[in-house]
């Protein structure tokens, strides 16, 4: 009996904890004893359960920048400023769902070794029965464990209970983690809101047919189909989703060019390969920036800028190595006279940066996502089969040796800016530029 008026008492104190966000209906009703470990269903789903393993699903709140950004960034601000208090539990509501479920918050640090580090399990996806939303977002996830799992098949002979689940093949299901809304209501990961607007909704293509792949595989003990849902969920973090996934054209009209004179060219970046914009998710954080280079016969590199095209919030498209952002991280790490890092990492002044700035309720753009207050200034990605055309007018300097130069052009991505990676000591690997696409022509230098 005391038992259960301090699990009610606790459950009150989550939801005033959580109010700014008001989803998540399950938030502490259910036990860490209700859910089965993610190694007990692999005793018998052995393939599903090695692709699951090697997933960010299985790391969502054990990998070095989830665990850095909520325990010394999202964490401690909403200890102290009451507008963002609720993202304590919301977080963790889709990165650890078990711990959000079990009223866990906050959870323990990943060392400790506590069940919230099985992260996006299986019991999570197969106990979800629906969303309290029209329009999934924020963790509007019902679930209901049990022994009855829910799948997409119906003829299945399982040793434990399976209800055909339509909701778990849909999109929405992805939805009630992908879309996000932040305390002060702007939409910060929108992933299934791009996909619903663009033409794969319409084309009836979902997030599992692109992200789940279907083919030979052990669905169980005993049990091989030659269609299985292989559960990869293969994102940016992954070289191999990365690679080509974006086409590169480049024209030029001529192919002789003297020192002292200009070449005009042209690069096409096609998004022929992606269901919502690139980049998405976590778009607060995430870089695609083109770099073009010119290289003579000599060896020598020149940097070419790309030409301006004027619209509103361009200045944030541009790299620029003077700019700086993010103070909000040194003002809640409570450093004195913080004046920001460089906004754009490494990337060469005058590279066009596809991205979309998210901006702090006092102006400054920021990688915190749940401290946003606006990020509708400027939307500059590559929506769904969408071309964006870039020109470049190169000043072909009067040093140049004679002969062929290649003109080079390399799309890059990375998940976190350098510079952020750096000031919060992440592994290198968090913040690497991984190429997406390159091309190149040749023209000759005549004197
Ligand atoms: C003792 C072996 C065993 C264990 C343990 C086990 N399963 Fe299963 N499960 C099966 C078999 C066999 C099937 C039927 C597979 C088929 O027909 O494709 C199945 C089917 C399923 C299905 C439905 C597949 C469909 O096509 O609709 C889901 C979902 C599922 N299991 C999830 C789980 C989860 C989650 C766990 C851990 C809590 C788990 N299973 C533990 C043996 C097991
Ligand atoms: C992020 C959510 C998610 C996680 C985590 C997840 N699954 Fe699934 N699983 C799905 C979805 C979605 C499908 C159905 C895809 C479809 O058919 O459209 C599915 C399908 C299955 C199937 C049926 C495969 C087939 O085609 O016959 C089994 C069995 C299964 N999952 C077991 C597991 C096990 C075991 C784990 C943990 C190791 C796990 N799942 C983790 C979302 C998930
Ligand atoms: C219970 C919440 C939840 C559900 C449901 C969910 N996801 Fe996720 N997903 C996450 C979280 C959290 C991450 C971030 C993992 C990280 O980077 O730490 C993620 C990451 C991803 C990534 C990026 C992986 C990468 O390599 O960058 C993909 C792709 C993805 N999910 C696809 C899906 C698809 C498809 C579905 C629906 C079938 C789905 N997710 C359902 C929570 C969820
Ligand atoms: C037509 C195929 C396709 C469809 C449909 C699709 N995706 Fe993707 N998705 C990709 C590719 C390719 C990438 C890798 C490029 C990138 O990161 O944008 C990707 C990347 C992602 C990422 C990582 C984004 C980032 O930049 O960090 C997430 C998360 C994701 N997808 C979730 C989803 C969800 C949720 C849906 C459904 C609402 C979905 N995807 C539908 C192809 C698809
Ligand atoms: C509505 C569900 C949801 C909520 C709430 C949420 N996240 Fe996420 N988070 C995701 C998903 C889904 C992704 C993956 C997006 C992608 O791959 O682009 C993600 C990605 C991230 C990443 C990037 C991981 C990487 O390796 O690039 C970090 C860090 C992160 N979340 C931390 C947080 C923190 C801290 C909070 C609370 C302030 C939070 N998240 C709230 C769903 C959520």
């Amino acid at each position: 009996m005391k038992k259960r008026y301090a699990a009610v008492l606790g459950g009150f104190f989550l939801l005033f904890l959580l109010s700014p966000f008001s989803w998540g209906a399950e938030m502490g009703k259910f036990k860490y004893g209700d859910f089965k470990s993610p190694k007990r269903c692999g005793m018998c789903h052995k393939e599903i359960y090695q692709e699951w393993q090697q997933s960010l699903m299985a790391k969502s709140f054990t990998h070095a920048w989830d665990d850095a950004e909520y325990f010394k960034l999202a964490l401690p601000q909403a200890m102290k400023l009451a507008k963002v208090a609720g993202v304590k539990g919301g977080c963790i509501a889709c990165h650890s769902p078990l711990a959000f479920l079990t009223g866990d918050i906050p959870p323990k640090p990943p060392g400790a070794g506590t069940r919230a580090n099985e992260g996006v399990s299986c019991e999570v996806c197969h106990n979800i029965t629906g969303t309290t939303e029209k329009v999934p977002f924020n963790f509007s996830y019902t679930i209901q464990p049990g022994r009855v799992k829910q799948g997409p098949r119906k003829d299945v002979k399982a040793p434990h209970g399976v209800k055909t689940s339509q909701f778990l093949k849909s999109p929405e299901f992805c939805a009630t983690c992908h879309d996000e809304a932040s305390p002060y209501g702007a939409w910060v990961k929108e992933t299934y809101r791009e996909w619903k607007r663009g033409p794969y909704a319409k084309e009836g293509v979902r997030c599992q047919d692109c992200h789940m792949y279907y083919g030979p595989g052990n669905a169980a003990r005993g049990r091989f189909r030659k269609d299985m849902a292989h559960h990869v969920f293969h994102g940016a973090h992954f070289e191999n989703k990365l690679a080509g996934a974006v086409d590169m054209a480049m024209y030029s009209r001529v192919r002789e060019v003297r020192p002292g004179s200009s070449l005009k060219f042209r690069v096409e970046l096609f998004n022929g390969k992606v269901g919502h914009y690139i980049p998405s998710g976590s778009t607060e954080e995430r870089m695609l920036w083109l770099e073009v280079w010119a290289i003579d016969s000599a060896g020598h590199k020149y940097f070419i800028p790309v030409d301006r095209k004027g619209f509103k919030g361009e200045e944030y498209t541009i790299a620029s190595s003077k700019a700086l952002a993010y103070q909000a991280m040194g003002e809640i790490m409570g450093i004195k006279g913080f004046k920001g890092i460089k906004r754009d990492g490494g990337v060469p002044d005058g590279a066009r940066i596809f991205r979309k700035p998210f901006f702090d309720p006092k102006g400054r753009m920021t990688i915190c996502q749940w401290y946003t207050a606006n990020n509708t200034l400027v939307d500059y990605r590559i929506g769904p089969r969408e071309t964006k055309v870039e020109t470049y007018t190169w000043k072909v300097p009067s040093g140049v040796a004679p002969g062929p130069v290649t003109i080079k052009a390399t799309l890059y991505y990375s998940l976190v800016p350098s510079s952020v990676g750096m000031f919060l000591k992440l592994p290198p690997t968090e913040y690497r530029p991984m190429v997406v696409n390159t091309n190149s022509f040749v023209v000759e230098v005549k004197r």
